[in-house]
Formats: C-alpha cells, sequence, structure tokens
C-alpha cells in the first residue's frame, strides 16, 4: 500500500518538477491540466484508438504507471488532444491525503455497495472552486454536474464560505427549541422569494427529508391517503417514497408504495405522444406533429391522469406530486399546458399539488425561479432541497397556514433541520444568485449551450434529443433516430469516459442511462458552454470513428 501512496504522489511531484514553466502565470492551469492530465493517462489508454479510454475499464496499474515518461506525456498529449479548457486563475492545494488506490479499496470493502461511481475510471476530487473542480493528481474538470444539480452558485463560493465560516465561528448548532437568528432570518429570506400564501417554512436535511414530510401533508391536511407520481419521476428512495420515485432501478422487492398511484410520464420525445411544438425549451423535438391549436399530446397525457383518478383511486385523493422538468428521468418536459390541467383535476378530486423544487428551483431554468412558475401553476406545497444550500445538507418545504395547520395535531421535530450554519448558508446562497444574476446568466448561457447542443443533434445520428430550459439540459442519445432505441450503455460508456478524460464532467440519467445531463454551477460562461460543446462534438466524433472501425 505504501508503494502504491508513493505511486500516486510521484506523479504529482513529476508533474510539478518537469513542468515548471507551465505551472506558472496564467497559462498555469492549461499547463497544469494538460501537463497532469497526460501523467494521468496510462499509455494504452492513449492507444486506445485515440479515444483516451482505457479499454479494460480499469484505472492504470502500477506497470503502467511505471511508464510515464516525459516522452509519453508528449504523445499522449497529441492522442488525448481535446479542445483546450478555459482559463482559471485558481491554484489548487497540492493533495496529501489517503491515495487514489487505498481509497478505491476502501470503497469497494466498506462503503455502501449499492451505490454507483461515475466512471469506469472514477475520478477522486480534491478541490473546487466556482465551476471548477480537481483531482487528487492536479487535474482540472469543467464541473457541468455541480455534484447533481447542487451546486448552484458554485464551488466553495466565496460570499457564501465566509457566510458559513462566520457562524460557525460564533455557534454551530442548536436545536430549534431555542431561539438563534439565523433560521428566522432564512425563513424571512426564504419566503420572500415565494408567492405569498406559501407561508410557512419547515426546515430539512435533503430532499427526501422534503418529499416525506410533503406526503404527510398532503394526507393529514384532505384526510385522504392516495397520492399520484409520474412514472419515470424520482422524489427520493426512502421506503416510504418508493413508489412516488417510480423507476424500478431504485425499487427494493419489499413491500412498498401504500396509497401511490403513478401515472404515464408525459415525456414529448420518448413517450407515445409528443411532437415538434409541445415543450417549454428552445429545442423542439424532431418528431412531426398536427397540432394547429391546443396541444394533442397535453390531451392525451392529461387522459392518461384521468383514467388513473377514476379506475386506481379512492374518490378523493390527498395530493400530486411533479418536477418542472423531470431531472434523474432525463431532463424530460411535459407539453405546455399539462401540469395546470393536472392541477385542475387533482384539486376537482380533494387533492393538492405538490411541486418538487429540488433540481428545477433556485433560478436554474432562467426564465422564472420556481419550476412551477414556468408551468404557470401555484402549488400548495413546495419542496426544495439540493442547490438551495449549494451542496451544503439543506432542505425545505414551504407550504400554505392552513395546511400547516393540520400538521400540528402531532409534534413535528427535526434534530439538524434549520439549523445554524445550514441557514446561514442558505440566505448567502439567495444573495448571491439575486446579487450575481445567476438567474439570467443561467438563462442566457443556458440558451446559448442548447442552441448548440442542438446542432450536435443535426450532425450525429447517436444524438436524438436535446432539451431542457436555462441550465437544466439533457441530451438523449440513441441507437436509431427512427425507432429512438437507447443507445447501449457500452457506447454511452464511451463517449462519457472521453469527455472527462477531456476534462468535462457531465451527468447520466434516464431510465436506461441514456440522457446526458448537463447541471452546472449558474455562474459558469458562454467560453465555458463552448468549451462543452467542442468536448461533447470531439467525443462524438471519436465515438463514430470506433464504430466506423467495428
Ligand atoms: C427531484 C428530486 N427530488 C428529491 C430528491 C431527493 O433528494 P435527496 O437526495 O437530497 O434526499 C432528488 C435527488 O436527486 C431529486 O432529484
Amino acid at each position: 500500500m505504501i508503494v502504491k501512496m508513493q505511486s500516486s504522489y510521484m506523479r504529482l511531484r513529476l508533474c510539478q518538477r518537469f513542468l515548471p514553466g507551465l505551472i506558472r502565470g496564467r497559462s498555469t492551469d492549461i499547463g497544469r491540466n494538460i501537463a497532469c492530465r497526460s501523467l494521468s493517462l496510462s499509455s494504452e489508454n492513449a492507444q486506445a484508438s485515440s479515444s483516451g479510454v482505457n479499454t479494460s475499464g480499469e484505472r492504470p496499474q502500477n506497470e503502467s504507471t511505471q511508464r510515464r515518461t516525459l516522452h509519453g506525456v508528449a504523445k499522449q498529449q497529441i492522442l488525448a488532444d481535446g479542445p483546450e479548457l478555459p482559463t482559471c486563475d485558481f491554484q489548487p492545494n497540492k493533495y496529501e491525503g489517503i491515495s487514489y488506490e487505498e481509497a478505491k479499496q476502501v470503497r469497494s470493502e466498506s462503503i455502501n455497495p449499492a451505490l454507483f461511481t461515475y466512471y469506469r475510471n472514477p475520478v477522486m476530487l480534491h478541490q473546487g472552486k466556482m465551476q471548477w473542480l480537481w483531482d487528487v493528481e492536479g487535474k482540472r474538470y469543467l464541473d457541468l454536474f455541480g455534484g447533481i444539480v447542487t451546486v448552484s452558485v458554485g464551488h466553495c463560493h466565496p460570499y457564501v464560505t465566509d457566510a458559513l465560516v462566520k457562524q460557525a465561528h460564533n455557534l454551530w448548532h442548536t436545536t430549534n427549541i431555542y431561539m438563534h437568528p439565523a433560521i428566522h432570518q432564512y425563513a424571512k429570506d426564504l419566503r420572500a422569494k415565494l408567492p405569498e400564501h406559501l407561508n410557512v417554512i419547515y426546515f430539512v436535511n435533503s430532499g427526501t427529508d422534503a418529499n416525506d414530510m410533503a406526503m404527510q401533508m398532503a394526507r393529514m391536511h384532505t384526510g385522504s391517503y392516495d397520492v399520484i407520481s409520474f412514472r419515470n419521476a424520482y422524489h427520493g428512495a426512502s421506503p416510504n417514497l418508493l413508489g412516488l420515485t417510480a423507476m424500478s432501478s431504485w425499487i427494493y422487492p419489499t413491500p412498498f408504495g401504500f396509497g401511490i398511484r403513478n401515472t404515464m410520464n408525459p415525456d414529448v420525445y420518448r413517450g407515445l405522444w409528443g411532437g415538434k411544438n409541445c415543450r417549454d425549451s428552445p429545442v423542439q423535438t424532431n418528431r412531426d406533429c398536427d397540432c394547429t391549436g391546443e396541444c394533442m399530446a397535453k390531451d392525451l397525457y392529461l387522459e392518461q391522469y384521468a383514467d388513473v383518478l377514476r379506475y386506481s383511486t379512492a374518490k378523493k385523493i390527498a395530493g400530486f406530486f411533479a418536477e418542472g422538468i423531470q431531472g434523474v428521468g432525463g431532463t424530460v418536459q411535459y407539453p405546455r399546458g399539462l401540469l395546470a390541467e393536472m392541477y385542475k383535476l387533482t384539486r376537482e378530486k380533494g387533492g393538492v399539488c405538490i411541486s418538487d423544487e429540488v433540481q428545477t428551483g433556485f433560478g436554474r431554468l432562467g426564465s422564472h425561479f420556481w419550476g412551477f412558475e414556468s408551468h404557470g401553476v401555484m402549488p400548495d406545497i413546495v419542496t426544495m432541497a439540493k442547490g438551495i444550500g449549494n451542496g451544503f445538507p439543506l432542505g425545505a418545504v414551504v407550504t400554505t397556514t392552513e395546511i400547516a395547520a393540520t400538521m400540528k395535531e402531532a409534534l413535528h421535530f427535526n434534530t439538524y433541520g434549520g439549523n445554524p450554519l445550514s441557514c446561514a448558508v442558505g440566505s448567502a446562497v439567495l444573495e448571491v444568485i439575486e446579487n450575481e444574476g445567476l438567474q439570467a446568466n443561467s438563462e442566457n448561457v443556458g440558451t446559448h449551450l442548447l442552441l448548440e447542443l442542438a446542432k450536435l443533434r443535426d450532425e450525429f445520428e447517436v444524438v436524438g434529443d436535446v432539451r431542457g430550459k436555462g441550465l437544466m439540459i439533457g441530451m438523449e442519445m440513441v441507437a436509431d433516430k427512427e425507432t429512438r432505441a437507447p443507445l447501449p450503455a457500452d457506447e454511452m460508456l464511451d463517449i462519457w469516459e472521453d469527455t472527462k478524460e477531456m476534462g468535462l464532467l457531465i451527468g447520466k440519467g434516464g431510465f436506461y442511462g441514456q440522457v446526458f445531463r448537463i447541471k452546472p454551477p449558474m455562474c459558469i460562461t458562454k467560453d465555458d458552454a463552448d468549451f462543452t460543446v467542442a468536448v461533447i462534438r470531439q467525443a462524438l466524433l471519436r465515438h463514430r470513428d470506433r464504430q466506423a472501425k467495428k
């Protein structure tokens, strides 16, 4: 183990020793990135048909590590050649912690084995600054996934970090049985971002916490039990929420989903119905459509919901859950106007409407601060997490005075919910979104990125659809544009691994893992967007070459 640790550390030293000129001044990071990136590739990797993908799917072993000579660097730079990363002045610290090899061993032996790890050669990230991440070898990445749509305003954003440190020096913790300033200030700040009737806030620690609570609220308030969500939705993975999360990949073979029903996913690209005018996005599907006025797809999906209510629920229901755009499900957008009509049907059946803003909230969609606003609907309960705390564990449920009143029937308490640290962070995040114009930036950069990615759909057979709003973007990959059959997993992985080798981190989602997900910190620039498109294009060209050689 000691030998392995040394080899990892030596790579870093080698990089610093032989490339001092590159590790200085403005060109520093590009130089460091190219140098460290190349050093971190094995020569086998580089020879894998210039794809930068290790054909064995394994991290390079000691034998190849020994071949990391400067000569090798030059060669690999050419073979793994990707677009140049936008510049960054920040200098990461030298990494001195647990070695990559040891961490991998600990992970395989002692950390949740049902946890998937991104990439065949997983990255071990050590430091972050705004839209940038560095791995333990000093390689820089543009983070277009924000730790699963969580880092909203930028990694270690200085203003948010200062607020956290200041609070940490004053008071780390006290629960809400006492009064402390941070929770009251934050409740005031958050409330100001919401419609007037949504005025009671419950602070929790995660999106799962929030949705658990929202489901309970809906049932308590209505006195009914049935709750409906879309198939392909993800709302959390607690035993209580399985069912609401309607993807078999998350479901254990134990009893689940009592009182939960799912309705057809109104996916206008992959679903039964959808056309070229359905969705609220700068990019439409390439499916034909005969609609002249009202959207037929909307009516057909609505009819499916009416059927669920007609046949599968009690006469009165508790509520309906939906995201404005499905996140984990693969950036799925519904036909315009559908949610408004589903809300209406829900209320006719006595239910309340719950908007899950865990991914869509806090300005990410650009045009609006909340996903529900982009659908022109008014929910009764809103759940939040992820971007709310820029990566700090924080979640919230916001509802009306009337609904909150019904929850007083029993005590409700959450030890860490609304703790001083998370509330200080929450307030600072809201200030940054406002002061730095991040919602407008999501709109501008996001629209630019969407339109540029749409060109890739026209250029490549494997890109079936590009969609989204603001900085919530999906790119669905297909084996066949006509049938929309998902691109096989190994081809997805090759392309994905390649983007990572070129310094770009993007996510993956959709039921078949067929959608690349782009949901970065909202501080990214147009240069970052252009780099992203260039990297994805390069990876797609390489994929096309590989397929041609088969
Ligand atoms: C839309 C949505 N709701 C709820 C959750 C659950 O949030 P958490 O992982 O914080 O419990 C997630 C997580 O990805 C999510 O995307």
